[in-house]
């Protein structure tokens, strides 16, 4: 059974069913958001990029990058499911979409990459974790290119499975309010890795958590001294779970029970302030807008301080972040929770100002 559906500019025909990896072309309305900020993104990026799409799925992602882009030079769309491969074909022609520039095959997402002659943005998308197309997506990525990655995981990076996360991800997790920020660091590290082994030095230029997933877009470069740099940035994180006190560095402030250690991730930035204001402009909708003017509030420092807990912690009133904000001058509101505050400030300060 199918149905017509439309997302953004785009119309497809659907699979009906329970949202599964079962079901027989993958397309999730959930993640149009996703779709949302890699069509602003890359309207952000001035020059027309070489597109790869390896794990298309119903084709939604491509089809909107050629009704939405301003500009691309070209499109390869690829998923190793037969039936997505059709449900592509018959998505292109219901939105009369003839380009020359577009190409279509059905091959595992790594034969497909490694036989290409590289992309200028390769958009891994995959049930799960990204892992599995990692080596490939690094080894064709252009000098200057976007890779973008989503990883679905979240229970590893997350700590719900930690000895998973070791094994995937080559780092702890944390399981506590700071779960997701430790998570997408974790998980950016990894591909960093993953990249330094062919010299290529991958910086997060827009991250972000939500809902289920994590999604980073990098921008690469090929330079032996930048690799040795980005490596610089990855570090131990360290978390009293008595006073909240967070830190790159092994410090005891209450006892050696209550210091959990996470990592090793990355502790640069999350964010290109200069790209996140271009794609602020760019938004397409009220859901894009809200979250861009957040995340281009938002400091790109490691770690943040929960307000419930630090009132608990105090025994005074929970503060609401605006007026936390207006208290502490550095401080900053966050993506990753909306009771929150990013700021330099020692703990005992902010607990201080915030009595
Ligand atoms: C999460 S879905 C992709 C969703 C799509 N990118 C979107 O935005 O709607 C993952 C897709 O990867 C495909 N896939 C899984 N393993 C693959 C592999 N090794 N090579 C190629 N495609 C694969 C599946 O058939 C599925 O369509």
């Amino acid at each position: 059974m199918t149905s017509t559906t439309t997302e953004g500019s785009a119309t497809i025909t659907t699979h009906k069913g329970k949202l599964s990896k079962k079901l027989p072309v993958f397309y999730n309305p959930l993640m149009k958001f996703n779709r949302d900020i890699s069509i602003i993104l890359l309207n952000s990026i001035k020059r027309p990029l070489i597109i790869a799409d390896p794990l298309a799925g119903s084709g939604i992602r491509s089809i909107r990058f050629i009704k939405e882009l301003k500009k691309f030079k070209s499109i390869s769309i690829n998923d190793n499911n037969e039936q997505a491969i059709k449900n592509i074909k018959q998505n292109l022609k219901l939105n009369n979409i003839k380009n020359k520039n577009i190409t279509i095959t059905k091959k595992d997402a790594n034969e497909f990459l490694i036989q290409s002659t590289g992309f200028d943005y390769i958009d891994i998308d995959p049930f799960g974790s990204p892992n599995p197309f990692l080596d490939a997506a690094i080894k064709r990525i252009a000098r200057h290119g976007i890779l973008a990655a989503t990883a679905t995981d979240t229970a590893a990076l997350t700590g719900t499975y930690p000895k998973a996360c070791r094994r995937k991800y080559w780092a702890t997790p944390l399981r506590n309010e700071l779960m997701h920020e430790v998570g997408i660091r974790i998980l950016i590290r990894k591909i960093q890795l993953i990249a330094a082994q062919y010299e290529k030095a991958i910086t997060p230029i827009f991250s972000y958590a939500k809902d289920h997933y994590y999604r980073v877009f990098f921008h690469s470069q090929k330079s032996k001294t930048a690799c040795d740099n980005i490596l610089k940035q990855h570090k131990f994180f360290y978390y009293c779970t008595n006073c909240t006190n967070q830190s790159i560095y092994k410090q005891i402030c209450c006892s050696t029970r209550t210091q959990l250690q996470a990592g090793p991730l990355w502790t640069g930035q999350l964010h290109d302030k200069k790209l996140t204001k271009t794609m602020l402009k760019n938004s397409i909708n009220e859901q894009t807008t809200n979250f861009l003017k957040l995340i281009n509030k938002e400091a790109n420092t490691l770690g943040f301080i929960d307000l419930h807990k630090v009132s608990k912690k105090t025994k005074t009133p929970i503060i609401k972040t605006t007026d936390a904000i207006k208290k502490i001058k550095d401080a900053t509101p966050t993506h990753f929770s909306s009771h929150a505050i990013k700021t330099n400030k020692p703990i005992e300060e902010i607990k201080r100002l915030l009595r």
